[in-house]
């Protein structure tokens, strides 16, 4: 390989590259959201699951919402329009922070794994995930942090 053709191989595999991390970037700050707790409850609206398209609404999966009173996230799975599941993100062996894979909650630090609704999958950790109620009004989410 000559200078040349070496340049142009290494130039686009760092645009390649800058792309991919960007993409990632975005799609991972899509799905985390910093809301409001209010009494009682952390309030979502349904619509910050909506993803649209020109002709067409769909929806996330999941959302990952923040707040400063929270220790650790609490994400939200969606199943309908009228079933989800909010999970504290706290391993329940030693209470490091969950990372969300599609239907999976996974724990970096000895690899504990959970379910969307919160079942542990495999240890070391024995405990399910701690679970909030959900209920809906007015196309808004209140997750009880009783
Ligand atoms: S803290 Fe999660 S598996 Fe140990």
């Amino acid at each position: 390989m000559d200078r040349k053709q070496f340049l142009k191989t290494c130039g686009f595999g760092c645009l390649v590259g800058i792309a991919s991390v960007t993409l990632l970037q975005s799609c991972s700050a899509s799905q985390v959201v910093s809301k409001q707790i209010v009494g009682d409850d952390l309030i979502v609206p349904i619509t910050d699951f909506e993803v649209k398209t020109s002709d067409t609404t769909g929806y996330k999966k999941y959302l990952i919402v923040q707040n400063e009173l929270l220790t650790h996230p609490i994400c939200i799975y969606r199943f309908s329009a009228t079933e989800y599941s909010a999970l504290y993100m706290a391993c329940t062996h030693q209470r490091a922070e969950l990372q969300v894979y599609g239907d999976k909650l996974q724990c970096a630090a000895h690899g504990s794994e959970f379910s969307n609704r919160g079942l542990v999958e495999s240890g070391p950790a024995t405990a399910d995930l701690r679970k909030f109620p959900v209920t809906i009004e007015n196309s808004v989410l209140k997750i009880s942090l009783k």
